[in-house]
């Protein structure tokens, strides 16, 4: 079976700079899996450092190490310009003259880290000459890691989305799917201890789909709540279903909770190239140019009639 890192060697040389980077996180995320998994470790990773990131999230040791691995393993890539972290307020210059930059999402889900469910690792790639803050269209490459049951790996390099296994040989197996998203949904994933705080438009799509095949509707609906983003993302790749972190009435949820650099960008590329749709309720993520490194942003994906009929409902 063909394996990432095959692929990866035979990409042509003007795509060297990505294939370099995608080869390194793969190798920090075979060790992170490994490293999740030996049970000495799990409930010291899961602790809090009594230090937050930029966003203000208490850091757990092992977003802060993940983070560390990241920046080690791109400072060996001469083609990586800067890499940009979820942990840092700014931006590590790494080689002068490379051709990529690299955001990332070291460890997501870090309120699951010692709850034994579904985390990961979220990477973008953008070209150097866009600078730090660009359009998530200009990107190279994107993809998520998910450290669960299985440790895969979703990826695209702007030629469909390719999924990956990582076997106990270290190395990431094609799982040979044709990723697509399917359409059409009958199952909604939000947090939903937020209601009291969502704005109307959100309020009123919930509720249609709670009345189910009494309602506006006429079907049931489901719902899924993981709390690690690439495992409802990973999901919702397999068989279907729609995802929103609003905007709410919360002080500091004015833009939802989701950062567009490392998180919201990166899976709006997986998911457009998977015939998704990624929407921040009025615009495609990927044509949002951030503003700041770890600004928020309003989302939404996945099956794409859905997606629209909740644009639909207003915003
Ligand atoms: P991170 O652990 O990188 O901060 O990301 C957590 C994000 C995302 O993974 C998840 O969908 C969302 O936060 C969950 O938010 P709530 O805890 O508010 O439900
Ligand atoms: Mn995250
Ligand atoms: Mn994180």
């Amino acid at each position: 079976m063909a394996t990432l890192s095959k692929s990866l060697t035979t990409m042509p040389a003007d795509r060297q700079p990505v294939a370099g980077a995608v080869a390194a996180l793969a190798a920090v995320a075979a060790e992170l899996s490994a490293l999740i998994r030996h049970a000495e470790s799990t409930a010291q990773l899961g602790a809090v450092r009594g230090s937050a990131n930029a966003d203000g999230d208490d850091q757990k040791k092992l977003d802060v190490l993940a983070d560390e691995m990241i920046a080690s393993a791109l400072a060996d890539c001469v083609g990586v310009a800067a890499y940009l972290s979820e942990e840092r307020d700014d931006a590590v210059t790494l080689h002068d003259g490379g051709d990529v930059i690299v955001a990332s999402d070291p460890l997501d889900g870090s309120s699951n880290i010692d709850t034994n469910v579904s985390i990961g690792t979220i990477f973008s790639i953008l070209p150097a000459a866009g600078g730090h803050l660009q359009a998530g269209r200009n990107q190279l490459a994107s993809g998520i890691f998910v450290y669960g049951p299985q440790t895969t790996l979703l990826v695209t390099f702007g030629d469909g989305v390719h999924a990956f296994q990582l076997a106990e040989d270290g190395q990431f197996y094609d799982m040979g799917w044709q990723v697509q998203i399917p359409p059409k949904t009958s199952e909604f994933a939000i947090n939903a201890s937020n209601s009291r705080h969502w704005m109307a438009p959100v309020s009123r799509y919930i509720a249609d789909c709670l009345a189910g095949d009494a309602g506006p509707r006429q079907r049931n609906f489901n719902m899924r709540w993981v709390g690690s983003l690439v495992a409802d993302g990973w999901r919702i790749f397999r068989r279907g279903g729609i995802f929103l972190y609003p905007a709410d009435a919360r002080k500091g949820y004015e833009a939802g909770r989701l950062r567009l650099v490392y998180e919201a960008s990166p899976m709006a590329m997986l998911v457009s190239q998977a015939g998704g749709r990624a929407s921040d309720g009025q615009q495609d993520i990927l044509d949002i140019v951030p503003t700041s490194l770890h600004q928020r942003v309003p989302l939404v994906f996945g099956s794409a009639n859905e997606v629209d009929e909740f644009i639909n409902y207003g915003s």
